[in-house]
């Protein structure tokens, strides 16, 4: 069906599929910090290869969109085809803006400053305090020595008490030891009760406009970590925040906030990367190689290891779902969409399109190692434009540092094999909070 002003538009009962194969199992699973039960419910039962079939079905049904889903109260368009992503993506902060309602209601619960919820003009100074402070141009951030001492001392550590088995426990723990280190220097590194408290705000940011909000932990948080970063311990990011002219704009706590929460994603898509190493065996012999080798691809350490963690995020993207709300009306082909328009790109729809990309289910991190990986093809877990993540290079760089320290030390193999056969389809879920490794040698 075509609306007067021309884009098509869902019927009612394929909006309430969408609704129930697509949006309610992404909340469900948590957008700001994952339910584990759910995550693991949904890898048994599939449920993301099931919202990439219903979207299929819906191109084909519908056309190549933008798609128009009858929401009373709200316009929803939902994105299907790879130019559509790419003029989106490409048109942030406007009129694609990345700060959308509920984005808003989310992470105010704990950084209601942060860049990705600010409109112009602050936006600017917020965005260009991330691009700076996280180098988000440059392949390798120019203090990665200091960064790989400190991954290698934080794995050396997990792997000595892991004993015969690493668990997601384990290493997420030494993960943030690492990560608090990096941001804020090596007095943060046994301070959990700072990630605890960021967690508790999490849990209240999935519940967006429902949760009434915890104010008194929120200030307590901001506190802790503002005199985490006054220490502006040399090595650490904390000093580089220091050193740049911030203005009254820039609001440093609610960036930082963002990666403290943000490299928890960073960690799942390494502990997947190595489940997927480890199961591939061509894979795991091309990773030794390189790590033994130290390799590098111009000045980029470890190209085929990075390239990993990269594919691990594209068969299952931990932002599955990029949100923008157009600020003014815009013209499309088929038709007007009007301002204050939501617009959701599902990312598994484009990662996982059998009928697009022949290795939409295989462990294939060549396409990673090529100058666009993809081609036209939207491979997007980071996001592309002016809205990228800051943090694209910085979480393959320390991702694959990780990795590199472990695959170095051990050899290593999954518990439970079955759950990624490299003569089978990847499943659509990957639970990384019930994988285990074993440990030998
Ligand atoms: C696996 C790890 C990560 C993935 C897959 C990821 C992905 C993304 C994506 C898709 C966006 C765009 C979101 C949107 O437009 O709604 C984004 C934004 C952002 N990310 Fe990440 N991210 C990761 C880790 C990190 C880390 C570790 C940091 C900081 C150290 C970070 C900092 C940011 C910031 C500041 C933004 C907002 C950018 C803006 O306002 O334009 N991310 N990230």
């Amino acid at each position: 069906m075509a609306r007067p002003d021309g884009l098509s538009t869902a019927s009612i009962k394929d909006t309430l599929a969408v609704l129930g194969d697509v949006i309610i199992p992404t909340l469900g699973k948590g957008v700001l910090i994952r339910r584990p039960r759910i995550v693991a419910l949904a890898e048994r039962l599939n449920l993301d290869e099931r919202a990439v079939r219903r979207l299929q079905s819906l191109s084909r049904k519908y056309g190549t969109g933008p798609l128009l889903l009858p929401i009373p109260g709200r316009t929803q368009a939902v994105i299907l085809s790879p130019e559509h992503v790419h003029r989106v993506l490409q048109g942030a902060p406007e009129p694609f803006a990345p700060s959308t309602l509920e984005k808003h209601a989310a992470l105010a619960h704990f950084e209601p400053n942060v860049s990705l919820i600010s409109h112009p003009p602050e936006r600017a100074e917020r965005r260009y305090f991330n691009d700076e402070v996280l180098e988000s141009q440059c392949p390798v951030h120019s203090m990665a020595d200091g960064f790989s001492a400190v991954v290698g001392d934080e794995a050396r550590v997990m792997l000595a008490q892991a004993g015969s088995e690493l668990s997601w426990d384990a290493f997420i723990t030494a993960w943030y030891r690492m990560v608090r280190r990096v941001i804020l220097g090596d007095a943060a590194r046994d301070d959990h009760e700072l990630t605890a408290m960021l967690a508790k705000l999490r849990r209240a940011g999935n519940w967006a406009f429902l949760h009434p909000g915890r104010k008194g932990l929120k200030r307590r948080f901001h506190e802790r970590l503002k005199e985490h970063l006054n220490r502006t311990e040399p090595g650490s990011l904390a000093a580089r925040i220091k050193a740049r002219p911030n203005t009254d704009a820039t609001a440093p706590t609610d960036q930082v906030a963002h990666w403290l929460f943000a490299f928890d994603p960073g960690g799942m898509a390494t502990f997947r990367a190595l489940a997927l190493i480890v199961s591939h065996p061509d894979a795991g012999r091309r990773a030794s190689e390189e790590i033994s080798a130290n390799r590098t691809i111009g000045h980029t350490p470890l190209p085929f290891v990075r390239a990993c963690i990269l594919e691990s995020l594209r068969l299952w993207p931990t932002t599955p779902a990029i949100l923008r709300e157009t600020t003014e009306d815009v013209q499309w082909p088929g038709g007007v969409m009007r301002k204050h328009t939501h617009v959701l790109i599902y990312t598994p729809y484009f990662h996982r399109n059998d009928e697009s990309l022949p290795e939409a289910h295989q462990f294939a991190p060549d396409l990673w190692l090529g100058a666009a990986p993809g081609g036209h093809w939207p491979l997007i877990p980071f996001s592309e434009g002016p809205g990228i993540c800051p943090a694209h290079n910085l979480v393959p760089t320390l991702g694959s540092m990780m990795l590199a320290a472990i695959l170095g030390r051990h050899k290593i193999e999954l518990k439970d094999p079955d759950r990624l056969h490299s003569d089978r389809p990847l499943p659509g879920t990957l639970d990384n909070y019930t994988l285990r490794f074993s440990l030998t040698g």
